[in-house]
């Protein structure tokens, strides 16, 4: 069996982070997402992955290279226009060859192994195996109907979902999904859509496969599914401490500092992971906060947030909270008089005052 990740696509919900970078790259626990759908696919024994990749492609390539450091061989497949998760299939079909294989959406973030589904697929006569997950919001995804255990019909984003049950964005497919792809049409969002296909295989008669998730699932689409991936990973790491701690610091629970990382005189809560080089002095780093590498923390406060690579938060005056701090950006305690709230943000940006 082979692996397709789709990595294309705009990102528009989690501007302005997506205006300069890939969504998939956005890191839970300090690592990209599209990271744990790689090492997912690899655990469950499918080395040989495709990647779909559009305007951002240069730096999913500067990321997972050949694949080699996940023990895989990733290649490329370049993809003009985010033209709908069907038609990523479509321009995969030369890569995909004669094979069976797992389309793992590059947002999708998945705590469990796939490596039971895989199975159940592999050892099964199903044409197509589809996962499941019971959601509070089935009107912002793929939402499916079923008659006992079989797949009856399956409507993208409806405005009166059938079911609570959305789509969950990794597929099991065969070759039939090839004369699916060619056969479906555009949807009303002018994309072809894998759902679409998916129910020409039922209206054709094929065996569609449906299992309903239990474990947690998460399309990382928006800042806050963000960090309840980041929360439910660093739940499960171990602490670590690999990096400087002086002896006035304080780290409690699970906490994992990298090599190069400088603790002083601060406060840290876990779980919580620092990145390397990253330094933090005169702080309290609170539960569920993963900061990434080269980042200085002084005299500030944060909790349950993700603080990306180069950023720097420096007297801030509030505890920060459930935030999503980007690349190189700078919050700090504005001293220059007169007395006032300075900003530059991006388009799309989110600031909540207390
Ligand atoms: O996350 C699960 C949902 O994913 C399913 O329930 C829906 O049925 C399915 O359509 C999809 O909905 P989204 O609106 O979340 O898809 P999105 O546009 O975010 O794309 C998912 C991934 O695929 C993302 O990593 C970008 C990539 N992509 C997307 C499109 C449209 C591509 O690589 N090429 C594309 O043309």
């Amino acid at each position: 069996m082979k692996g397709l990740i789709l990595s294309g696509g705009k990102g528009t919900r989690l501007r302005p982070l997506t205006y300069t970078g890939a969504k998939q790259l956005v890191p839970v626990a300090n690592k990209p997402v599209l990271f744990y759908a790689i090492e997912s696919l690899v655990a469950a024994g499918i080395t040989e992955i495709g990647i779909v990749v559009g305007d951002t492609k240069d730096q999913i390539i500067a990321a997972v290279g050949d694949g080699a450091k996940f023990g895989a061989s990733v290649c490329y497949i370049q993809q003009d226009a985010p033209r709908g998760l069907a038609h990523g299939v479509k321009i995969a079909r030369h890569f995909i060859g004669n094979d069976r294989f797992v389309l793992f959406l590059g947002d999708n973030f998945l705590r469990e192994g796939i490596g039971r589904f895989v199975d159940r697929f592999r050892s099964g006569e199903a044409n197509a195996q589809i996962l499941l997950y019971h959601v509070p919001d089935p009107q912002n995804f793929g939402v499916a109907e079923l008659d006992g255990d079989r797949v009856v019909r399956l409507v993208e984003k409806p405005k009166t979902p059938p079911s609570d049950l959305a789509l969950v964005g990794i597929y099991f497919f065969d070759q039939t999904v090839f004369q699916a792809v060619e056969a479906i049409r555009p949807s009303f969002r002018g994309e072809l859509e894998i759902t679409d296909a998916i129910q020409w295989l039922v209206d054709a008669g094929l065996r569609v496969d449906a299992e309903i998730l239990t474990t947690p699932w998460i399309d990382t689409g928006k800042m806050e599914d963000m960090l309840e991936a980041n929360r439910l990973v660093l739940e499960t790491l171990e602490g670590g401490v690999e990096g400087e701690v002086d002896e006035t610091s304080r780290l409690v629970g699970k906490v994992i500092v990298a090599p190069g990382a400088r603790i002083v005189n601060s406060h840290l809560r876990g779980p919580v992971i620092v990145g390397e080089n990253t330094e933090i002095v005169n702080s309290f780093i609170g539960p569920f906060s993963a900061i990434d590498h080269d980042c200085r923390i002084a005299n500030s406060e944060i909790e349950h947030s993700i603080v990306l690579e180069h950023a720097v938060i420096e007297n801030f005056p509030t505890r920060i909270e459930d935030s999503l701090i980007g690349r190189f950006a700078e919050v700090r305690h504005a001293q220059a008089k007169p007395v006032a709230t300075r900003l530059l943000l991006g388009d799309h940006s989110r600031v909540g005052v207390p």
